[in-house]
């Protein structure tokens, strides 16, 4: 049977992202009631991390101690990954000893080669290209303060990333539309973007985008392994902060949200980011509990 692995949004299906959701909440209630959740006990997580992160290693490790199991943290920088060792050679060698593998890395086409020479399913805990675990937490979050994603207006203001990418994944998985905005020169790739996608419309002027959204979010204008842009970036995106007047186009009711770590002052004002519309703890909190669904239903398949 073929290996499962989640390296973007769209390995899977709405049924299979439903199930993974339905076990997030009874993991997360469980966690609440300190009630042990030991289901992948004696197994072993690897993470490679090619990026910094703090969010992504917590919740992954987190995570599988709360599973009864045990995780490991590889980094380029203190294993052989960072001396050249090919990848296919580093997945057939670590996918030997371990039953998850979670990946940080640069381009997508690593972590794809990587998985096509792994024993175990890999997680995608970030490229260039994709974020699908944090957008997966986002949903979740979504769906606790506001039900169901379905119907929904996502508003993106910002950066052409592996968020966005993500986010436009989705909306075509769950059947919400995105609308978003990103400054001239920084506008999406179409070859990142399915031609049958028809859940998105883009904006030149990013507060029109805000309009009547029931979610606003968004992310720094310089991502990880872009740095030598900064100076660029930060004049190119003037004007695409999301701050209370963009915030007052949405819905009255609509939420904020940021993956972290946030530049107040940048892409979002202090006000929306620290104000009573951002849900931005929570997302962080929930990159636990969706990835402890996530790594249960890799691992397991369907307990329930
Ligand atoms: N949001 C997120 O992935 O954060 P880290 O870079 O801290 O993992
Ligand atoms: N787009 C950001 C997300 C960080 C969690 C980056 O890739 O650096």
């Amino acid at each position: 049977m073929a290996i499962k692995h989640f390296l973007q949004f769209s390995d899977f299906t709405l049924d299979e992202f439903e199930y993974v959701i339905e076990r997030a909440h009874i993991i997360k209630r469980k966690f609440k009631k300190y009630e042990p959740h030991h289901t992948l006990l004696d197994r072993t997580l690897v993470m490679v991390f090619e990026k910094n992160s703090t969010r992504t290693r917590l919740s992954f490790e987190a995570g599988m101690h709360q599973l009864g199991g045990a995780a490991i943290y590889l980094n380029t920088r203190d294993s052989q990954l960072g001396r050249g060792e090919p990848v296919e050679d580093a997945a057939q060698v670590i996918s030997r000893m371990c039953d998850i593998i979670m990946i940080r890395t640069f381009g997508q086409e690593i972590i794809d080669r990587f998985a096509a020479n792994s024993r175990v399913p890999v997680i995608n805990g970030l490229t260039n290209e994709h974020h699908p675990c944090q957008v997966l937490a986002d949903i979740f979050t979504f769906i606790e303060h506001r039900g169901s994603i379905a119907g929904k207006t996502v508003a993106w203001i910002g950066d052409a990333n592996n968020m966005l990418y993500s986010w436009l994944q989705a909306a075509q998985v769950f059947g919400f539309h995105v609308n978003l905005s990103t400054p001239k020169g920084y506008d999406i790739d179409p070859a990142l973007v399915s031609p049958s996608n028809t859940r998105y419309t883009v904006f030149a002027n990013p507060a029109d985008a805000c309009e009547g959204a029931d979610l606003v979010t968004t992310d720094v204008w310089t991502s990880m392994g872009y740095e030598e842009e900064n100076a660029a970036r930060l004049q190119a995106f003037d004007g695409w902060i999301v701050d209370s007047g963009k915030m007052q186009r949405a819905k009255p009711n609509a939420l904020f949200m940021h993956c972290l770590p946030a530049h107040r002052g940048e892409e979002v004002a202090a006000e929306v980011i620290d104000g009573p519309q951002s849900v931005v703890w929570d997302e962080a909190e929930n990159r636990l509990h969706v990835q402890k669904a996530l790594m249960e239903y890799l691992v397991l398949g369907k307990v329930a």
